[in-house]
């Protein structure tokens, strides 16, 4: 089950991504929001985070209008490593090198066929399971443990 939330700014991105994950056959959970009055993503940051690292979902995607308030928000939840990525190198990489579990974009950064690309690497790309990678990862919960309560 993957989770995917917006707020007013990509309503039109977020419902485009969730009809391409249903075609490619995945179960989607849609936190909203569902119009496009103005909304605070920091709430649908939030419900998405928090089915994740519940999880309820196995991963996410929050789309704003640049993606950089969804993943600040969302990096704020425990367990939660959200990548906001602008291109799909980098989608890949986070996922094989950070295992990322929520992916951040921009509809007022990059065009349709570009999310949807940057989507399907995300979703598609396994973690790499690398020592340096599993150790990298388990120090960034330590800090986590260390500040968060
Ligand atoms: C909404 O105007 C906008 O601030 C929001 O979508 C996002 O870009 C915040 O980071």
């Amino acid at each position: 089950m993957i989770a995917i939330g917006c707020d007013h700014a990509a309503l039109a991105l977020k419902e485009t991504i969730k009809k391409h994950l249903k075609e490619r056959g995945f179960e989607v959970e849609d936190f909203g929001c569902f119009s496009s009055e103005s909304v605070d993503y920091s709430d649908y940051a939030l419900m998405v985070a928090e089915a994740v690292a519940g999880g309820k979902c196995e991963k996410g995607i929050l789309v704003c209008g640049t993606g950089i308030g969804m993943s600040i928000a969302a990096n704020k939840v425990k367990g939660i490593r959200c990548a906001h990525c602008s291109d799909t190198f980098s989608a890949k990489a986070t996922r094989q090198h950070n295992d990322a579990n929520i992916l951040a974009l921009g509809e007022r950064v990059v065009g349709v066929g570009l999310a949807l690309d940057i989507v399907d690497c995300f979703i598609d790309t396994p973690f790499s399971n690398e020592e340096r990678h599993m150790r990298r990862i388990n120090k960034i919960s330590a800090i986590e443990n260390k500040y968060f309560k």
